[in-house]
C-alpha cells in the first residue's frame, strides 16, 4: 500500500478533517512536553471512537505503519512523541472524552481513554464520590495516558496508583480487535492478568480505548499543613509519627528541599511559604477526615505538637481556611516549572525503600558534588512512597550548553546509586525513549527477556509506540 493510498483509507474511515498532515497543525503533537524531542510523522489521527480505532489499528497493521498514542502529551519521558523517521502515525486519543457510566453501588465510574482527568475528578465529584488520582497536570493528561505510565501522584500513600484504581480495561490489540475487559470486579482470578499487563506498558503493547476505575466515598473535610524540618530524616520520624497518630487518614506527605522552594518563589514571586524563618526541608501533610473539621484539624495539631516536642519539626503552618491550602498545595506543584523556568536540569523519578532516603540522599549528594561541583539539589517528592524527584540543576555560573554535557554522567551516579539502595530508576513516570537504553544496564537478561517475549507475542511487527520502553 503507498503512502497515499494509506492516507485516503484513514481518511475513509476518521473523516478528512481527523486526518492531519499540514506541518503547522501536527506541530504540538509532536515535541515532547519538556521540550526535549521533535519527531515527524506522516500524519497524526484523531478517532471518535472504539471502532475507529480498532479499524485505523488493523489498517496500520496491514500497511506496516508504526502507531505512537497520545493522551494529553504531559509525560516526562519522551514516550508520546514519534521517531524522526516520518514513518508512524500519532494516534490522538483526546477526542474519546465520553464518561459512559458511574455505578454508585459498585462504586466505579467507566470512561474513554482520551478523558481529562480533571473532567473525571469532577464527575466523580458531582456524584459525591472521590476518584483520587492527583497530580499537577490533571488540567491536561488523559486516563488513558494515566493508565499507560501506571501514573502515581500525590494520594498514592492512601490510594494507590493507576494500576490500584483500576478494575478493567478496553483495548485495541496491535491487529486491530477489541479486547472487552470493561469488567468492574474487585475479584477476578481467571487466568493471566492482561489488564495489568496493558497498565504501565506505555503504549507499546496496544491501544487503551477505555476503563472501568474506581471510586470511593468523599472525605467530609481535608486538612494541609506545611512543616520545616532539619533533614529528610526528621521528615522520616514525622511519617513514621504521622502514619500512627492519623494512620488511613493520612492521605499525602510529600518533601520538597528548601532550594526547590526557592525556585518557586523566584520565577512565582506572588508565592509565599509564610515561615519566617527558612528551613532547609519542608514537608507538606494532608489529612482527608470522615467526621469533621475540628477532629482533623485536632488530629494534626496533637501530631504537630508531639513532634515539636520530640524536635522532629521545628515549625508548622497548618491551613486554616481552603484558600490557604490551595496556596500551599500550590507551591508544591509549581515546583516543575520553576525548575524548567531556571534552565536546564537533569530529572530523576527514582523510589527506595522508605527507609533509606534519608542515607540515600546524603549519600548521592557527596557523589554529585564529586561529579559536578556546586550542582544544585532540586530534590521533592512522594516521600510516603519513597519515591523522590531527585533532579540535578547546573551550578550556579555554569552555562546550560556546558552542564547538559555532564547528563550521562549525572544519570550513572544517581541511577547506580538507586540501584545500590534496592530502588527503581523509574518510580511513576515509565521509561519512554528517555529511559530505554538506561534501564537495560540495571535489569537482568532474564527480566528483559520475558519483557521482549511479552512484546513479540502480543505485538509481532514492532507497530505498537516503537523505540519506547525496550
Ligand atoms: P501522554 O504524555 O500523552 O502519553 C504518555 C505515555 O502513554 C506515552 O507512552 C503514550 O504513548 C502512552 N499513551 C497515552 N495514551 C494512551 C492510550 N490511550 N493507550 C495506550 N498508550 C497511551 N506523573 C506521575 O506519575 N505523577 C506525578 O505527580 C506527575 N506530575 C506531573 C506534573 C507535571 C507538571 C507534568 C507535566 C507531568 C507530570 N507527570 C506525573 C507525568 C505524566 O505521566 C502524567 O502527566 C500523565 O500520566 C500522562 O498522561 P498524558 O495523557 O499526558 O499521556
Ligand atoms: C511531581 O511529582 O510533581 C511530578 O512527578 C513532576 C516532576 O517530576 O517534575
Ligand atoms: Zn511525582
Amino acid at each position: 500500500m503507498t503512502s497515499h493510498d494509506f492516507l485516503q483509507a484513514c481518511r475513509g474511515i476518521l473523516g478528512p478533517e481527523q486526518v492531519i498532515t499540514a506541518p503547522e497543525d501536527m506541530a504540538a503533537y509532536l515535541t515532547d512536553w519538556r521540550g526535549r524531542f521533535t519527531g515527524n510523522a506522516a500524519a497524526v489521527l484523531r478517532p471518535a471512537d472504539t471502532q475507529q480505532v480498532a479499524a485505523v489499528i488493523a489498517l496500520c497493521a496491514e500497511a506496516r505503519v508504526p502507531v505512537v498514542p497520545q493522551g494529553g502529551n504531559t509525560g516526562l519521558v519522551v514516550g508520546s512523541v514519534p521517531d524522526r523517521t516520518g514513518n508512524a502515525v500519532v494516534l490522538s486519543l483526546k477526542r474519546m472524552n465520553r464518561i459512559r457510566a458511574i455505578d454508585l453501588v459498585n462504586n466505579t465510574i467507566t470512561v474513554e481513554a482520551g478523558s481529562i482527568l480533571e473532567e473525571v475528578q469532577n464527575a466523580a465529584s458531582n456524584a459525591e464520590r472521590l476518584f483520587p488520582l492527583s497530580l499537577a497536570a490533571e488540567g491536561s493528561c488523559t486516563i488513558g495516558g494515566n493508565l499507560a505510565t501506571n501514573a502515581g501522584g500525590t494520594a498514592v500513600l492512601r490510594y494507590g496508583s493507576m494500576r490500584d484504581l483500576c478494575l478493567g480495561l478496553e483495548v485495541v490489540t496491535a491487529d486491530g480487535k477489541v479486547w472487552d475487559g470493561l469488567r468492574g470486579l474487585r475479584k477476578d482470578n481467571t487466568g493471566y492478568d492482561l489488564r495489568n499487563l496493558f497498565i504501565g506498558a506505555e503504549g507499546t503493547l496496544g491501544i487503551i480505548t477505555a476503563a472501568v476505575l474506581k471510586l470511593f466515598p468523599q472525605p467530609r473535610v481535608q486538612v494541609t499543613a506545611m512543616v520545616g524540618v532539619d533533614t529528610p530524616e526528621d521528615a522520616l520520624r514525622l511519617l513514621t509519627m504521622a502514619q500512627a497518630t492519623c494512620a488511613a487518614s493520612l492521605t499525602g506527605f510529600e518533601l520538597m528541599s528548601a532550594f526547590s522552594l526557592a525556585l518557586v518563589t523566584k520565577h512565582f514571586p506572588q508565592m509565599r511559604t509564610g515561615f519566617s524563618e527558612d528551613y532547609a526541608q519542608y514537608v507538606l501533610l494532608e489529612i482527608s477526615d470522615s467526621e469533621s473539621e475540628e477532629h482533623a484539624t485536632a488530629m494534626l495539631e496533637a501530631l504537630v505538637e508531639e513532634a515539636m516536642e520530640k524536635e522532629v519539626l521545628c515549625d508548622a503552618i497548618v491551613a486554616s481556611s481552603i484558600a490557604q491550602s490551595r496556596a500551599l498545595w500550590s507551591l508544591r506543584e509549581h515546583i516543575t516549572l520553576a525548575q524548567a523556568a531556571e534552565g536546564k536540569h537533569v530529572k530523576h523519578d527514582v523510589s527506595v525503600p522508605i527507609s533509606s532516603i534519608g542515607e540515600f540522599i546524603g549519600q548521592t549528594d557527596a557523589l554529585l558534588q564529586q561529579a559536578v561541583p556546586g550542582c544544585r539539589m532540586v530534590t521533592f517528592g512522594h516521600l510516603g512512597d519513597g519515591n523522590l524527584h531527585y533532579n540535578v540543576s547546573a551550578p550556579e555560573a555554569m552555562a546550560d550548553e556546558d552542564f547538559i554535557l555532564h547528563q550521562e554522567a549525572i544519570n550513572q551516579v544517581v541511577h547506580d546509586s538507586t540501584v545500590r539502595f534496592g530502588g527503581s530508576i523509574s518510580a511513576e513516570h515509565g521509561l519512554g525513549m528517555l529511559k530505554r537504553d538506561e534501564i537495560r544496564r540495571y535489569k537482568s537478561d532474564v527480566e528483559l527477556g520475558l519483557m521482549m517475549t511479552i512484546k513479540k507475542a502480543l505485538d509481532p511487527h514492532d507497530l505498537m509506540n516503537p523505540g519506547k520502553v525496550l
